[in-house]
């Protein structure tokens, strides 16, 4: 439909120290998408289409960290929650940029019913934006989402349409909405991080969880990855038996990604009788060499947080 054939409308942005390409259209204003570069404020989101307009901004704008709570910090790496409802200019702004590197027929303007975890990277200049992950907040019931389609004709003017998955596979069982390292970070295991970062909620929450599909080839390719060393993790630090159950128990990543990443894997063996985990030796050394290489890691006991409800 339209929405996915619009014309990509933004060839360049300006964001703390980078310019960066997008890769997809965003339905930013129009009038602020005519010029050569679209700036945008790195540490409150807003946008403007003229250098004069951004500097004139930056001098105003105190905000030199995202707004919420900091749920986590750890050496330079920091995490803020922010609740779309409390901060709903950031979380719209948010989504707008997300867009630009998000292929999603639709994006979620209502941000109201989301949590959004925005991990920043720490230096002397402030805490810089590299990358989130949206999730849905708790208490909002399957029923009162609602997905919101931009109309082609004009922007940022939006018609409501419910989405028509509810019931299929609960919005509860999702730890992640939308996840997205920003172009600039990306290769260097931040988005490792932030789904990290979301399973460790599941743990602390006690639930199961799974991001939103579709998932893009790149984050298929990231949980991917992540599952895999997650799974080969426990298998390695486990003595004993362990059932399919107890690994998605332990790991919080659901019983149907457990699976498939073992499939993936080719771990799965029949075996006298029975199905049987089999990890060859080549890739079991793999896996130590991997997690030995592994510089940062997120570490649960840095995590100030509660789920709310
Ligand atoms: N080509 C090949 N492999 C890639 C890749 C690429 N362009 N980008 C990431 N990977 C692999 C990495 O090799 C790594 O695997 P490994 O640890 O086994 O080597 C794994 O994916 C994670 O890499 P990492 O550096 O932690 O990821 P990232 O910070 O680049 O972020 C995404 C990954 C998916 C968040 C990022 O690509 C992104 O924001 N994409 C656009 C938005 C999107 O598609 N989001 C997901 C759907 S909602
Ligand atoms: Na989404």
């Amino acid at each position: 439909d339209d929405v996915v054939t619009r014309m990509k409308n933004i060839d360049l942005i300006e964001m703390g120290r980078f310019q960066v390409r997008p890769w997809y259209f965003s339905p930013y204003p129009e009038e602020l998408t005519k010029g050569p570069i679209l700036y945008i404020c790195e540490f409150c989101l807003k946008y403007q289409p003229t250098k004069t307009a951004f500097l004139r901004h930056k001098d105003k704008c105190g905000l030199r960290h995202p707004p919420g709570n900091e749920i986590y910090r750890k050496d330079t790496l920091s995490v803020f929650e922010i609740d779309g409802r409390k901060h709903r200019n950031y979380a719209q702004n948010l989504c707008l940029l997300a867009k630009l590197f998000l292929d999603h027929k639709t994006l979620y303007y209502d941000t109201d019913p989301f949590l959004f975890y925005i991990m920043c990277e720490i230096d002397d200049r402030g805490s810089h934006l590299v990358g989130y992950f949206s999730k849905v907040c708790a208490q909002t019931s399957a029923d009162c989402l609602f997905q919101f389609v931009s109309e082609p004709s004009s922007n940022l003017s939006l018609s409501l349409v419910p989405i028509p998955s509810a019931g299929k596979e609960s919005s509860e069982d999702y730890n992640v909405a939308c996840i997205l390292t920003l172009p600039q970070y990306q290769r260097k295991g931040y988005g490792r991080l932030l789904i990290e970062f979301s399973y460790e909620l599941s743990k602390i929450e006690a639930k199961v969880g799974s991001p939103e599909k579709p998932l893009s080839d790149l984050g298929l390719l990231s949980y991917r990855s992540y599952w895999s060393f997650a799974i080969l993790e426990t298998l390695r630090n486990y003595q004993g038996s362990m059932a399919i159950a107890d690994l998605s128990a332990y790991t919080c990543i659901k019983r149907e990604d457990v699976l498939s990443t073992l499939q993936h894997l080719n771990l799965i063996k029949y075996y006298k009788g029975q199905y049987v985990i089999v990890i060859p030796v080549e890739m079991a050394e793999a896996h130590d060499k991997q997690a030995a290489k592994l510089k940062v890691r997120i570490d649960d006991q840095c995590i100030i947080w509660q789920p709310i409800d």
